[in-house]
């Protein structure tokens, strides 16, 4: 089992720590390499995905990613900026599928912006297309504007679109995984305006009749964005383009407490994944010990699960996450009164306790 290990930037270094310490207390044969990427890489190498580091992702069976980006790497060429590191492995490795569960643990009800009864119990589960939409599409760029509203004015444009292969592909990936769970599908789009999404929607229909046990409803995104806020529970599996995904996926995050205890794995079709939190690099807490590595562990889990088959190792760890909440150690970020505060260090050695004290009970 190879994993690749690229930590990134900001807290990322710090949160992919824990991650391995994890991984390597399960004593399973993984051959661990780590490698620059993002914001770091840059600086060393003048690339934010040098191409050793993308030969290492490509050999290896799965990615364990921390976060890329820093402020001060704004002002550079977009090629050169961070975040073209992620982009590039999705795109690289055709990553297409990303899974963004939103699950609210009992600990952390209290934790969230939303009434208790509104999320205590809640398990979205947020596919988002990852390699198209609006995203990647071409052409895009700055120019002098050749009509429009104001000829002559500098202009900048990017494309949505989507081709049916893609559509489909992701929406297999959505109701495959809906027959897992609570056998509901809803698929977000804005087909009341844009062509790309009315092609989504026809498609998602489409293959929806392949899966009759599986209940499809549609969705504008604006609604969808209303509704998670009014009544997140009403939501299962959502399946929706990559912008939509990226809005959507946040603001589902936020609805279980932090954004800190969220996972995400990106797929391609041979099951090869990259894992990472679904929060960033967080520059303004970098450095100080405090920041979450439950999500970056709780990836690690989806790894072992998805790339790595290696479904009771991922249940070691998920219920060794959920038994150090239970204990009332918690990081900054998901702090109630009465709790225990500690840093990501202590999180991450939280958890190793507990799987080890788990391995020799039994
Ligand atoms: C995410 C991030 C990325 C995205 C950025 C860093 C390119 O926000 O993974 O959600 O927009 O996809
Ligand atoms: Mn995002």
């Amino acid at each position: 089992m190879k994993i690749a290990v690229l930590p990134g930037d900001g807290i990322g270094t710090e949160i992919v720590a824990e991650a391995v310490k994890v991984l390597n207390v399960l004593d399973l044969p993984f051959e661990m390499e780590t490698a620059l990427v993002g914001g770091a890489a840059y600086e060393a190498h003048g690339h934010p995905l040098p191409d050793s580091t993308l030969k290492l992702a490509k050999q290896a069976d799965a990615v364990l990613f921390g976060a890329v980006g820093d402020w001060k790497y704004d002002t550079l060429d977009r090629p050169l900026r961070p975040e073209q590191a992620v982009l590039g492995l999705r795109k690289n490795l055709g990553l297409f599928a990303n899974f963004r569960p939103a699950i609210c643990y009992d600990e952390l009800v209290s934790a969230s912006s939303l009434k208790p009864e509104l999320v205590s119990g809640l398990d979205i589960l947020i596919i988002r297309e990852l390699t198209g939409d609006i995203y990647f599409g071409q052409p895009r760029g700055r120019r002098v504007s050749p009509d429009g509203h104001f000829p002559g004015a500098e202009e900048a444009f990017d494309t949505m679109r989507y081709s049916r292969p893609e559509i489909e592909r992701i929406a297999r990936v959505a109701f495959e995984a809906a027959r897992k769970r609570s056998k509901r599908v809803t698929s977000v789009d804005k087909a009341n305006v844009l062509e790309t999404f009315q092609l989504w929607k026809d498609v998602v229909t489409e293959i929806g009749k392949d899966y009759p046990d599986v209940a499809l409803d549609h969705m504008y995104v604006d609604n969808a964005a209303m509704q998670l806020v009014k009544a997140p529970k009403k939501f299962d599996v959502v399946v929706t383009g990559n912008m939509f995904g990226d809005i959507l996926s946040d603001e589902a995050a936020m609805l279980t407490g932090s954004i800190g205890m969220l996972p995400s794995a990106s797929l391609n079709s041979s099951s090869q994944g990259l894992y990472e939190p679904s929060h960033g690099s967080a520059p303004d807490i970098a450095g100080k010990g405090i920041a979450n590595p439950l999500a970056t562990i709780l990836s690690a889990a989806m790894m072992l699960r998805y790339s790595l088959n290696q479904p009771q190792a991922a249940d070691r760890i998920e219920s060794a996450v959920k038994d150090v909440l239970a204990s009332g150690l918690r990081t900054a970020d998901i702090y109630s009164e009465g709790k225990t505060r500690v840093g990501t260090r202590e999180m991450g050695d939280a958890v190793v306790a507990s799987i080890t004290k788990k391995t020799t009970k039994g």
